[in-house]
């Protein structure tokens, strides 16, 4: 089964993706972290990306598609995988779509989560991670059970996103509006995309999502 998540940044699509991975044993790829990784290790892709990620802009499509195309053809994909954050563009959609025909392979279920803009922002500020596993979390909507400390593996550190300044956040609400929103009609048409309201909290988002998955 191969899934893809799509919605605006800060919709949950982490989050929610993460979920399925442990329930369902797919593999979750998300090229947002991918990319995080690359510009900490200081490696070419690392240095082409970073200014444009800092600036809340998209990476260029040859850089990011070569980079899933090789990820997708690791032995573990073999299951399945969860795509989060890919694909952003339409030029991104088509060259995935190509690369799977070739390969025997389709896209099964499009989980779209919807969630109004004007929250979007103080999720994204209100969000930060576990320095030490990278579960997610938020200072509003879903604190550490123990305060200070991480419920996944006890760490006391945690960080923040370069990209999670309230500036930043604009820009790349004005890249999803212009890039990325235009790709819905592409998945509408096959038939496979399906509303997630993404607005409730994140246990009724995961029930949405479970019943879609019931019925596949
Ligand atoms: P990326 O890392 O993909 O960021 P994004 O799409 O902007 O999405 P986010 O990670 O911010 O949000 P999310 O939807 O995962 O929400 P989360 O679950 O964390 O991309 C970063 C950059 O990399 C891009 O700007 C671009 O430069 C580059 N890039 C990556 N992929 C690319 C591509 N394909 N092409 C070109 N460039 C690319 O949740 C957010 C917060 O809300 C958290 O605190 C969470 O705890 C909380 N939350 C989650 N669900 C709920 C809920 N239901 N109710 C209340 N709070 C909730
Ligand atoms: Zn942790």
């Amino acid at each position: 089964m191969n899934i893809i998540f799509l919605g605006p940044p800060g919709a949950g699509k982490g989050t929610q993706s993460k979920r399925l991975e442990e329930r369902y044993g797919l593999v979750q790829i998300s090229t947002g972290d991918m990319l995080r990784t690359e510009v900490a290790r200081g490696s070419d892709i690392g240095k082409q990306a970073k200014s444009l990620m800092d600036a809340g802009r998209l990476v260029p499509d040859e850089l990011i598609i070569a980079m899933l195309k090789s990820r997708i053809e690791q032995p573990d994909c073999v299951k399945g995988f969860i795509l989060d954050g890919f694909p952003r563009t339409t030029g991104q959609a088509e060259a995935l779509d190509t690369m799977l025909k070739a390969d025997n392979k389709k896209i099964d279920v499009v989980l779209f989560l919807d969630v109004d803009e004007d929250i979007l922002a103080d999720r994204i500020s209100g969000r930060f991670t576990c320095a030490q596993c990278g579960a997610t979390y938020n200072e509003v909507s879903n604190p550490p059970k123990k305060e200070g400390e991480c419920d996944a593996c006890g760490s006391h550190e945690f960080k923040r996103r370069a990209d999670d300044r309230r500036e930043t956040v604009v820009e790349r609400l004005k890249e999803y509006r212009k890039l990325t929103a235009p790709i819905l009609p592409f998945y509408e048409k096959t038939g496979r995309l399906y509303k997630i309201n993404g607005m409730l909290p994140a246990a009724e988002v995961t029930a949405q999502i479970e019943a879609v998955m019931a019925g596949q």
